[in-house]
Parts: C-alpha cells; structure tokens; sequence
C-alpha cells in the first residue's frame, strides 16, 4: 500500500450520507488545533491535502481520504478546546458521536494528543467516553518537536498515567511530529499490519 496514492474522496455533514463501509476506516480526532489535518497530510506525503490552519475549527466536516480504495484516512472535525466538563456531553453529541458509535467501516480512531502541553482534561474525558463506548482507539501525540525532548517525554508520561486508569491495557500509543516525520512510518507500518492481519 502507498500512502502517497492517497487522494481526497469526499466530505460529509452527516453521517446518514456515508454508504455502505467498503474498506476498514483509520480515523483521526483530537482537539482543534492538535495537529490532525497536518498527520494526515504528513503520512500522505501531501502538501495540504487535509487543510490546515494555525486558526483552531477549519475542519469541520468529516472528510474521507482513500489509499488506493484499500484504506479509507478519515479526518474528524476538531472537539474544541478548554471547553469545560460539563459541556463535554453536547460537545460529543452530533457528527463526532453518530460517526464514532455509527461507522460500519471505523477500524480505529487515533485520538491526537499534544505533546507539547501537559495532559488535558477534555482529552481525558473523551478517552474515557470512548472507553464506556467500547469505540476503538490509538494514541497518537503530535508535536513531539515543539518543546524540548525531556518536557515533552514528562507531557507523554503524565499523560499515559492518567489514562492507565481507564484501561486494564493500556492503547496502541505513537509518538509524531508532522513537522520532523518523527514516528510517521512507524504509524504507517502499524496501519499496514492490521490491514494484513485483516486479510485485505
Ligand atoms: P482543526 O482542523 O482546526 O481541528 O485543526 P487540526 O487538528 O487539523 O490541526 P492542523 O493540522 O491544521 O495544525 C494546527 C497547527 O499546528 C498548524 O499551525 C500546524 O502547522 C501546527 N502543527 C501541526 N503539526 C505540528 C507538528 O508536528 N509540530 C509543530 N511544531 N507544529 C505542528
Ligand atoms: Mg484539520
């Protein structure tokens, strides 16, 4: 499979419009801002493919990239940022939840995490949500090359401490950065691993 084949297929405002799941779906989601447009864009070896924007929420449809009709990339919009707790119910309601608990295809959604601040709670609750919801996840920290290696290696552990409370097994975790291709193929050997153990 070549990620580089990989072109846009179309955007969705709901979910009732997405057909029938023909290939496993790899989807992203993260707080606005986290980085999910330009992973997308750096596993592809794209420019901007997936758009981006230093301006937070310009995802806001889910758009579906295809890799040679084997993979679908799904890019989820943004769940917002500091919002508070009580919030996070209607924050989840709507696109992103009928998505993740009504998808045929999804495979896995990778949630972003930046690597450069420490652990956020809304970041934390979502896991939690998906973990109730039994939806299937990966960790996937973004912007490893922003802060210096020994606070971004403390923002990680602090992070997979808090999630260790979740699970009895803690999820499949990578370590990115769009910016150097850190850990970029070892995301793509990952994704080609279960497509094989798939059988597809
Ligand atoms: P929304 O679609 O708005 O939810 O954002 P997004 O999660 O798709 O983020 P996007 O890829 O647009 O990136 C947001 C900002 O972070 C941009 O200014 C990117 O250049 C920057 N950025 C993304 N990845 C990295 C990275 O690995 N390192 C650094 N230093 N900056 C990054
Ligand atoms: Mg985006």
């Amino acid at each position: 499979m070549i990620f580089s084949k990989a072109t846009f297929l179309r955007s969705y405002s709901g979910v009732g419009q997405i057909k029938e799941a023909t290939v496993p779906e790899f989807a992203f989601i993260g707080r606005s801002n986290v980085g999910k447009s330009s992973l997308i864009n750096a596993l592809t070896s794209k420019k901007d493919m997936a758009k981006t924007s230093s301006k937070p929420g310009k995802t806001q449809l889910i758009n579906f990239f295809t890799i040679e009709d084997r993979v679908h990339l799904v890019d989820l919009p943004g769940y917002g940022y500091a919002k508070v707790s009580k919030k996070l119910r209607e924050e989840f309601e709507g696109l992103i939840t009928e998505y993740l608990l009504g998808s045929e295809g999804l495979f896995i959604v990778f949630v972003l995490i930046d690597a450069a601040i420490p652990p956020q709670r809304i970041d934390l609750e979502f896991i939690a949500w998906c973990g109730e919801h039994r939806v299937p996840i990966g960790i996937v920290f973004t912007k490893t090359d922003k802060k210096k290696p020994k606070q971004t290696e403390a923002h990680m552990t602090a992070f997979e401490t808090e999630i260790g409370q979740f699970f009895e097994e803690l999820p499949v975790i990578f370590e990115t950065s769009a910016t150097t291709k850190r850990g970029i193929e070892t995301l793509e050997q990952w994704i080609v691993e279960q497509m094989e153990e798939l059988g597809r």
